[in-house]
């Protein structure tokens, strides 16, 4: 278990335990009047301004310094410890009053997540041990523990170098979930997918020596209602032939942060025991250039039965999800979540920390932001705004994957997709970043888990 790394847990008595003071915000001052002589002047001379995520070491009094004050908000306290578990060594417990069961929760995810760093390729030197923290008695610890280690399996995913983390390593990823929670894992790879009718997936895959699959892991009673979970594996886009230019390529190592996303959250899934019949499906490609590479130009079938003119090697994403979408429709589940970091458009919009969300299903999605907002993983609907299909019309083929004019780049790549998405299947669209673009507490640069706790948090609430 993860769960060691980071906590200490009420079945195992532990003794001596330092003490965080948990203050919210707006009664500090009071706090601090109710407090001894040298702990007001302390608090003084560091210039403690109290805000949330703030943590000082107070002397106790002996005038040693051992406990802690940590402050937090009325609410929105996810990251309000992870400062805390990064600065503190030793073992704590929270001291605390009023402070519900799912703020508890939140703050032992968020201890967790400060202590993150990805160290494969680098062993930190001279680094401290982690500071333990005692998981409150009403939290569950399996519960923190399935929560963490997914957070950290889709960030660890995503900052894993490209040439570590292929097709084949997807697939292994799929392999290891299966073979843990009990699943059936099917695997079609490279001439196989033609065989199959994905022409979408093998036409991205085919320029590049690392074959392209589709990885289909199915979990759970057949006769609970059916979830089915869809992401982007591009494991390095370059662009194809429409190679991307200058700086644009240095992070496309993060462009199988969908599959990142729903392998996290099918882990999460699984280990809390929902009760749905889950599918995952992940197109597992590399975008390559070789003289096999598809070409712009090139018309190719897809598994729905729709032509695509390729008008750009770069939209790549929609095209190898177009056919998992296609494929999930087949058995009518009851609602699908696709994960892609797919346009450089959502950015432009919304910037690295809220990824649109798009959607067949008014009530589906108007309660996954309600979950998004309240787990402080923001969602923001955007619009299939109907009128700008026209931009996807292609003289030669049924569509193209990529408009020729330049506006709205977010919402035709969603409006492509559901171009495979059957009207009476609820199905929900999220175009993630899948990274911190900076560092700050509990959300290190690098990979990170972009509306995995909202769709879980959505899904609990509604099946669980
Ligand atoms: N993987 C990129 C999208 C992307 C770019 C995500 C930067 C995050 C950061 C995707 O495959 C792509 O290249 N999209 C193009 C689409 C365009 C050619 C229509 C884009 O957004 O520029
Ligand atoms: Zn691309
Ligand atoms: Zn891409």
């Amino acid at each position: 278990m993860a769960l060691e790394k980071h906590f200490v847990t009420q079945n195992t008595n532990p003794k001596n335990l330092k003490i965080i003071h948990l203050i919210k915000d707006k009664g500090f001052d009071t706090w601090l009047t109710s407090q001894a002589k040298p702990v007001q002047n302390w608090v003084q001379t560091n210039s403690f301004k109290a805000k949330k995520g703030d943590v000082l070491v107070i002397p106790n009094k002996d005038g040693l310094s051992e406990d802690a004050l940590c402050i937090i908000g009325e609410s929105k306290n996810l990251y309000a410890l992870s400062s805390a578990a990064a600065k503190l060594e030793g073992q704590y417990q929270l001291n605390y009053k009023d402070i519900d069961d799912k703020t508890l929760f939140d703050l032992c995810v968020g201890w967790a997540l400060g202590q993150y760093n990805f160290d494969r390729y680098k062993k930190p030197k001279d680094k401290k041990e982690n500071a333990k923290l005692l998981i409150p008695a009403n939290i569950s610890p399996q519960a923190v523990d399935a929560m963490i280690t997914s957070v950290q399996l889709v960030r660890d995913l995503v900052n894993t170098p490209p040439n570590d983390m292929l097709p084949k390593d997807l697939e292994a990823t799929a392999k290891t979930l299966a073979d843990t929670y009990k699943g059936d894992l099917k695997i079609t790879r490279d001439q196989d997918l033609v065989k199959h009718g994905y022409h979408a997936i093998y036409a991205v895959g085919q320029g590049s020596d690392n074959r392209p699959s589709l990885i289909d892991l199915t979990w759970g009673n057949a006769k609970h209602p059916k979830v089915t979970l869809v992401g982007k594996g591009v494991c390095f886009d370059t662009g194809g032939l429409n190679i991307k230019t200058g700086n644009s390529m240095n992070l496309m190592k993060k462009d199988m942060g969908g599959a990142a996303q729903v392998f996290g959250l099918a882990r999460l899934i699984m280990e809390m025991k929902l009760p749905i019949r889950l599918r995952v499906l992940v197109a597992a490609v590399e975008n390559s250039i070789s003289g096999n590479s598809f070409r712009p130009s090139d018309i190719i079938q897809t598994k729905k039965g729709l032509t695509v003119e390729i008008t750009n090697t770069d939209a790549e994403g929609r095209l190898v999800l177009c056919d998992c979408l296609a494929e999930a429709c087949l058995e009518k589940p009851e609602v699908i979540f696709d994960f892609a970091t797919l346009t450089g458009a959502a950015r432009v919009a919304l910037g690295p920390e809220i990824p649109p969300v798009y959607s067949n299903n008014k009530e589906v999605v108007n309660e996954l932001v309600e979950c998004s907002e309240e787990e402080e993983d923001q969602l923001w609907n955007m619009p299939l705004w109907k009128n700008y299909n026209s931009y996807m019309d292609s003289s030669v083929a049924d569509l193209v994957n990529s408009s020729a004019n330049s506006f709205a780049g977010s919402i035709t790549a969603a409006l492509f997709l559901q171009n495979f998405v059957e009207e009476n299947t609820p199905w929900v669209h999220i175009d993630c970043y899948a990274w911190n673009a900076s560092s700050k507490p509990g959300r290190p640069l690098g990979g990170e888990a972009q509306g995995m706790r909202a769709v879980f948090s959505y899904l609990e609430k509604r099946y669980g």
